[in-house]
């Protein structure tokens, strides 16, 4: 049976940690979509990684972990997260790079700077949008350009000349030499030309034999490219609805659906958050929390639970179960809000606004649930929870009328209580 562990927020919900609990009994781990903007953070054997290309699978001897077509990789990025996940294991992880993934460039990421999204959007600044952009405009360099060396630099001199003639004033772009780029890449890239391939059919193949394949997303419901908050959102598509696309598999169908939700809101970048918590109450949440960006260090903006977005990501991620996550941060709080519908414009709305702009002037209707004071960070079963903790997890649950799966109450994988995830 496959399993899908997707974000049903803005990002940071606590995948990784599900994700390198569940890959234990994993054969296969693929990562789909996103590139070095997401991390995921793993605590293995007491160790704790940020990982940002390289799927959980791989802290796990004899998993294979696949990054897919879908993804956008940093082969910089990759050669270091390699080099530390071998260290701590002695040995190298079992790895499948997608021929047909993207990469990323040297030039990607200097034209994020160039055009300012890095402040106007809030991005990572590590090329995602450039590179995705690329793919679409079909002038992108993919996995597959390394095996052959002449003909990856003339299409690197091609993309530098469109590159030279859209900046003629920007240095850092007239100096790119194809050359030099290449060479580059194949030293980052030697140790994974071997391990480039076919990844739709690998994953075809272990979905056909019964093989338990779990599938990481990156970045969560509501930064998806065509149904988040555009245009503040990542470049590519974070949800269910994308996977089978993502890796190549037209009738994929995935049994279990984790949609991983942490038990209050987060977000990082800029765009509207109807939920977000300014002023004390905010920076209490992200103290008591740690919210930091694993890959950028930016603090994160945090807010109260938002059942309206999370209604909008159920029907994207088709969630069978929910992974609730840092349920323990909320302890000892008196009072816990949800927004249970917005007032635009002198109306309760209960659907999530396209437009972003709405969702900008969109003021939350909350309903507020008892808190509780006993720690629950060493509980393991759900019975044993506070009353009023499984108030709150009935109420999320009725809401969106998705069963609780598990509940996360702390960062360590054993911290975590399973309710009813059924592995088929
Ligand atoms: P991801 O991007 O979805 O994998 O999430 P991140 O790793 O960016 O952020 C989640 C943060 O919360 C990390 O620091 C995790 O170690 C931590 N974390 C995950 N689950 C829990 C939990 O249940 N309780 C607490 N206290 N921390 C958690
Ligand atoms: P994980 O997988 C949280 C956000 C950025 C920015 C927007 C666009 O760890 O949950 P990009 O660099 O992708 O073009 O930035 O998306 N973002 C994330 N926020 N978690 C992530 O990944 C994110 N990946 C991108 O902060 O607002
Ligand atoms: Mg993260």
């Amino acid at each position: 049976m496959a399993t899908a562990v997707l974000g049903m927020q803005w990002g940071d919900e606590g995948k990784g940690k599900i994700t390198h609990l569940l890959a234990r009994e994993a054969k296969m781990v693929v990562r789909f979509n996103g590139g070095p903007n997401a991390g995921h953070t793993v605590i293995d054997r007491g160790v704790k990684f940020g990982t940002h290309q390289i799927p959980a699978g791989a802290f796990y001897p004899g998993v294979m972990s696949v990054l897919a077509g879908g993804m956008v990789i940093d082969l910089a990025v990759l050669r270091d997260e390699y080099s530390t996940i071998v260290k701590h294991l002695g040995g190298e992880p079992e790895l499948l790079i997608a021929d047909n993934a993207h990469l990323i460039m040297p030039y990607h990421r200097l034209l994020e700077d160039l055009e300012g999204s890095g402040k106007t959007i809030g991005t990572t600044r590590r090329g995602i949008g450039p590179a995705y952009r690329d793919r679409a405009a079909r002038i992108g360099i993919r996995a597959i350009d390394l095996l052959n060396r002449s003909r990856l630099e003339k299409k690197l001199s091609a993309r530098l000349a469109l590159l030279r003639r859209a900046w003629p004033q920007a240095e850092s772009i007239m100096a790119l030499s194809a050359a030099d780029i290449a060479d580059e890449l194949l030293s980052f890239a030697q140790p994974f030309l071997p391990l480039i391939g076919d990844a739709s059919m690998a994953i075809e193949q272990a979905m056909a034999s019964g093989d338990e394949v779990l599938f990481e997303g990156a970045q969560g419901a509501l930064l998806d490219v065509d149904y988040g908050t555009y245009p503040y959102v990542t470049s590519s598509s974070t949800v269910y609805a994308g996977l089978p696309h993502a890796i190549g598999i037209g009738n994929l169908s995935v049994g279990n659906r984790l949609g991983v939700t942490k038990a209050y809101t987060t977000r990082v970048g800029e765009g509207p958050f109807p939920t977000e918590l300014v002023g004390e109450d905010g920076s209490w949440l992200q103290r008591a929390g740690s919210e930091f960006g694993v890959t950028t260090g930016r603090p994160r903006r945090c807010g109260w639970l938002d059942v309206v977005a999370l209604r909008h990501a159920t029907r994207l991620n088709a969630p069978t179960g929910l992974a609730i996550t840092k349920l323990d941060i909320l302890t000892g709080l008196q009072e816990i809000k949800v927004c249970r519908a917005y007032r635009l414009r002198g109306r309760e709305i209960t659907t999530f606004p396209t437009s972003v702009e709405d969702l900008a002037l969109c003021e939350p209707v909350y309903e507020t649930l008892h808190g509780w004071e006993d720690d629950i960070s060493n509980l393991r079963e759900y019975a044993d929870l506070p009353v009023a903790a499984r108030e709150y997890l009935n109420m999320l649950s009725n809401a969106l009328d998705v069963p609780i799966a598990l509940v996360s109450v702390g960062p360590s994988p054993e911290k975590t209580i399973m309710t009813g995830f059924d592995r088929g």
